[in-house]
């Protein structure tokens, strides 16, 4: 076999995947195969340099367990995670954009009453959440689930800290035969993503910053209608033109109005388009 080098080496690794009988499987890996050579090739990559990443990618996996999810946070900062989320969610007139969902949701959140404090009753200014969950023509939706989710007053998420409950600010709901849904929380605030793991490292070795604008997270779902992940970003927030992971959209920056009483009410409708 002669010396295989440049583009002869790169169609010899994608001619040893002839054999896959996954054709979507072929497909990526074959692609994979073609942009990493040509990333390579393209910053003129030393060994050293390869070897860096190689230790790069093992501290993310011995870093990442059941509770800290870094690679998740590694695609999220690559924009990596808004790139699939753009290929996958249309914009279907009128329905509610999407966002990254980010490393720190936690399943099986118990599901609470209409009008009921999420979760672990936090500290916090209070928020009233109310709205309405509707297709695109304005039939309400009637018992969607909304799994909602959100950091502390010290910007950290029940899953970042052992000591705090495992639901905390978390919190299932559903809508009325009128679509209607109301839950109660707190004020989100901003927070810096986690920094202490390799992708910390990465992102101030780049000089990047690591600040995300204070939000809500939202994953909506009903019978017939495609599952929704989003955030409701709070207007006027610090750091809404530089998130960290790229997930702010202009539909998703709402005004939390302060309330008559003390705290905010906030009010919004989400739009579910069909499918699965
Ligand atoms: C979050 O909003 O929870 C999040 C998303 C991406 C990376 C880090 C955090
Ligand atoms: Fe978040």
């Amino acid at each position: 076999m002669p010396t295989l080098t440049g583009s002869k080496l790169t169609d010899e690794v994608v001619s040893r995947y002839k054999d896959c009988q996954d054709p979507r499987l072929k497909q990526i890996m074959t692609s994979l195969v073609k942009h990493l050579h040509s990333f390579a090739r393209d910053v003129n990559l030393t060994e050293g340099e390869w070897m860096k990443g190689i230790e790069f990618l093992t501290a993310v996996g011995h870093i990442t367990t059941e509770m800290r999810q870094e690679f998740i946070l590694l695609s999220d900062v690559l924009g990596l995670s808004m790139t699939v989320v753009e290929l996958n969610h249309g914009t279907e007139a009128g329905e509610t954009e999407a966002t990254v969902q980010g490393p720190f949701y936690v399943p099986g959140a118990p599901e609470l009453p209409k009008g009921a404090v999420v979760e672990g009753d936090p500290p916090g200014d209070p928020l009233d959440v109310t709205g309405t969950i509707h297709d695109g023509q304005g039939k309400p939706i009637v018992h969607a689930l909304l799994d909602v989710w959100q950091a502390g007053e010290d910007g950290l998420y029940s899953n970042q800290d052992p000591d705090k409950p495992k639901y905390e600010l978390r919190g299932k709901f559903r809508s009325d035969r009128d679509g209607s849904y109301h839950f109660r929380s707190v004020l989100p605030k901003g927070y810096q993503i986690p920094t202490d793991g390799p992708v910390g490292v990465m992102m101030r070795a780049t000089g990047r910053p690591s600040w995300r604008p204070a939000h809500l997270h939202f994953m909506v779902s009903a019978e017939g209608f495609k599952p929704l992940t989003t955030h409701l970003f709070v207007k006027g927030t610090d750091h809404i033109r530089e998130d960290a992971v790229f997930g702010v959209k202009d539909s998703l920056i709402v005004d939390f109005k302060p309330s008559t009483g003390n705290g905010y009410s906030l009010k919004h409708d989400f739009v579910l388009s069909p499918g699965r």
